[in-house]
């Protein structure tokens, strides 16, 4: 609900968990007032107004006002807010600005962001807030947008900024910024690097700043656009967590600043690293929308906000909330080495095995038989595949499975056709030589024709034969922004870059509706909300060694849904650590996202095939509850156990992950508790040949069994009994 006392001027936001206040003061400045736990009346709270030395006072005589001191709503710079602004901008004669408000509009719905992804729902589901607030001397209009999710507990916020009769520059623009009166919280974000990714990262919050970003022109392996700020004494359970996202893809920033009275100002947004937007007369910037979260439910209570609202107004199309097919992809199997024989081999046992979709991974267009060559020349290497795209995928097509197929449109190599032609499609900076990544070249997607080339070409792939799914890959980060320098002022580039994707990623998805879209960097390069708009599904990580992905499927979870996780089964000895894991291991972890095998199946052992088709069985029977249920992290003894449950929306049914790493001699019993269950209902364990009621098995729990093995795991899968009780 947004409600607004025109009386006292109070904004007062209201979900069912949090409440979100700001004021119109007397001068205009619109002041942040409270965001927290509900309450139902903000009353009369008097602003903290003291004399402070070095804190200056917009009026000569009132030396208890000070922006410097206060909650600040969206700050901004020059002016007596010593903290990092929210904004700023330079101008012919000056670089401040000086924000009042003017206007505000209350309605049902939400609008969507122009050229940029945003959330969306229904009249009955969001309610919106637009305020104007207007510098004077400048004639320019900044507004902020609030729209207020109550029943899913999420504020997304977005700003625009108009310019007037004068021209401006912005030199940063964030999409949120949040004071709090108080700094006793911990920063939680998600960092790591290439195979590696979505580490569950806690720092120390102290006076002065703590920021994340990426100059990559991609958000990343590195850093993820998120961060939250939880009490320091937060548990799973219980704990007041404040969560920040942002829907981008590009190079952003997101940072916790301490100033000197302990008060904390949390932000998120585009990185002000090269970027300089100058609007002309008129003209407008949009920021990217970020996505704003409190819970006292502690950090359960955030990633059930996260993964259900992401859910239900992130992804769209029609396999938001759909399951995902179980695929074999061929990329560890054969890598670049495979003929039209051998792709059929691996779809003939893939059937056998219940695996529902082949998908074809690089080294398919072009003349491409290892990455030095060929992106960009989206057509088919009809030396490795004689007897065309079409045909190959109605031969897999025959025998009961969909066929993927993988693109990198993003890339250029410099040994392509498309290269020779249009050299000057890869960005380059004037004057400096290019600068390779896996030998490849990056497109400038600020020019309209060569989206245009991208849609147009992937288009004709995906009409030329009856391709269920795309992996869309990008391997390589931007380098020699090449802006347009005639206008000096101008540093646009990386911005101006995601645009140009989005608008491709926009007109490929609407014309190809049935089509799943995956994304993928390497991994989990881009793994963003911004590409969870387009693409309902990511690939997690490249490293596919089960015990390394615990903690990346972790990290990973701790915001986003399950069902957008993909994780496969790997060979062993594991091509990106050599481990050794044993089947049921790689199978029990891999299940716990969108499961699918990477391994050449046509060398498999009797034994092992027997148990990948256990494994297909198995997670035919389960997946509803992994993909669209709840996900928990349930409490072990010490970080070389992990256990997790997963249970169906309407309760029927829980699956019980548990992997010990490492074995220990006299182990310590592991009695791990449940969570999400009935209560009251019962369950069966077939595995264990017994029946427990859903309060035994949160309350009391169930020990584990002592593996003298390493890398050893357990699934149990608990149905709600029907009929009579035990
Ligand atoms: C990236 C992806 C892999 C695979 C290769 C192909 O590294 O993350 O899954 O598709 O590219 O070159």
């Amino acid at each position: 609900m947004i409600l607004y006392d025109a009386q006292r001027h109070i904004f007062h936001l209201q979900t069912e968990e949090f409440s979100y206040v700001m004021q119109i003061l007397e001068d205009g400045q619109l002041i942040h007032r409270y965001f927290g736990q509900r309450v139902n009346y903000f009353g009369d709270h008097p602003l903290v107004l003291l004399n402070r030395s070095f804190s200056p006072n917009p009026t000569a005589s009132d030396r208890t006002y000070s922006l410097d001191t206060q909650l600040l709503e969206y700050s901004t710079n020059g002016l007596g807010d010593f903290r990092e602004s929210a904004i700023a901008v330079s101008y012919e004669d000056g670089s401040s600005l000086d924000l009042r408000y003017r206007q505000h509009r209350i309605y049902k719905g939400k609008k969507a962001l122009a050229g940029l992804p945003s959330s969306y729902g229904d009249d009955d589901q969001v309610e919106s807030l637009e305020i104007d607030l207007y510098d004077d001397y400048l004639d320019l209009t900044v507004t902020l947008f609030y729209s207020l999710f109550p029943e899913t507990n999420m504020l997304a916020k977005s700003v625009k900024v108009r310019a007037g009769q004068r021209a401006v520059c912005l030199e940063k623009v964030l999409s949120l910024s949040l004071d709090l009166p108080d700094s006793a919280y911990q920063v939680h974000t998600l960092n790591g690097r290439y195979a590696q990714e979505k580490l569950w990262t806690i720092s120390e919050l102290r006076q002065g700043k703590f920021s994340i970003e990426s100059r990559r022109g991609a958000s990343g392996h590195a850093q993820t656009p998120f961060i939250a700020l939880a009490d320091e004494q937060v548990t799973e359970d219980s704990g007041q967590v404040y969560s920040a996202h942002l829907i981008y893809s590009g190079n952003f920033v997101a940072f916790a600043e301490v100033n000197q009275l302990e008060m904390t100002r949390l932000g998120i947004g585009i990185n002000d690293y090269h970027f300089r937007w100058r609007l002309e007369a008129g003209e407008e910037f949009q920021t990217p929308e970020a996505l704003l979260s409190y819970t006292n439910r502690g950090f359960s209570g955030m990633t059930q906000t996260s993964h259900h609202f992401i859910r239900k107004h992130i992804l769209s199309g029609k396999y938001k909330e759909k399951t995902r097919p179980i695929l074999v992809n061929n990329w560890e199997a054969t890598y670049f080495q495979f003929t039209e024989q051998k792709i059929l081999e691996l779809a003939e046992v893939a059937s056998q095995a219940g695996i529902e979709m082949l998908v074809l991974d690089d080294g398919w267009f072009g003349h491409r038989d290892d990455d030095n060559s060929s992106l960009g020349d989206w057509f088919l290497y009809q030396a490795k595949l004689p007897n065309g795209l079409a045909h190959l995928v109605q031969k897999v097509n025959e025998k009961g499975l969909d066929f993927g197929l993988w693109f990198e449109p993003e890339m250029i190599s410099e040994d392509s056709n498309l290269y020779r032609q249009h050299p000057d499609w890869a960005i380059q900076m004037a004057g400096r030589s290019h600068r390779f990544g896996r030998e490849q070249l990056v497109l400038d997607l600020t020019k309209p024709e060569v989206c245009d080339y991208i849609v147009k070409s992937v288009t004709a792939v995906l009409e030329s034969a009856n391709i269920s799914y795309v992996k869309w890959d990008m391997n390589r980060n931007i380098t020699n922004p090449s802006d347009d320098l005639a206008n000096d002022v101008k540093q646009e580039f990386y911005h101006r870059y995601m645009l140009g994707l989005y608008d491709i990623l926009e007109r490929l998805t609407k014309a190809f509706p049935e089509v799943l879209f995956e994304s993928c960097s390497g991994g989990g390069g881009r793994y963003d909300l911004g590409m969870l708009c387009y693409m309902p599904q990511t690939w997690t990580s490249d490293n596919t060694d089960a015990i390394s992905r615990l903690s990346i499927q972790e990290g990973t979870s701790l915001i986003y849904p399950t069902l957008t996780m993909g994780a496969h089964v790997s060979a062993v000895p594991n091509h990106q650590v050599g481990r050794l894991t044993p089947l049921e291991t790689r199978g029990h972890v891999a299940m716990m996202g969108n499961l699918g095998f990477e391994l050449d199946l046509t060398k498999l052992s009797t034994q092992d095939l027997s148990g990948i088709k256990e494994q297909v069985k198995t997670y035919k029977a389960i997946r509803d509850t992994i993909q669209l249920g709840d996900f928990y992290r349930l409490s072990t003894k010490s970080e070389n156990e992990k256990a997790y449950c997963q249970v169906s929306s309407n309760r029927d049914q829980a699956v019980l992950t548990y992997v010990k790493i490492l074995a220990q001699p006299e182990s310590p019993i592991s009695r791990i508790k449940l969570k999400g269950l009935d209560p009251d209902a019962c369950y069966d364990c077939d595995l264990l040949g017994r029946s427990y009621y859903g309060d035994e098995l949160m309350r009391i729990g169930l020990d584990m069994p002592l593996i003298q093995q390493d890398y050893q795991s357990v699934q149990y899968l608990f149905n709600k009994k029907r009929g009579e009780n035990l």
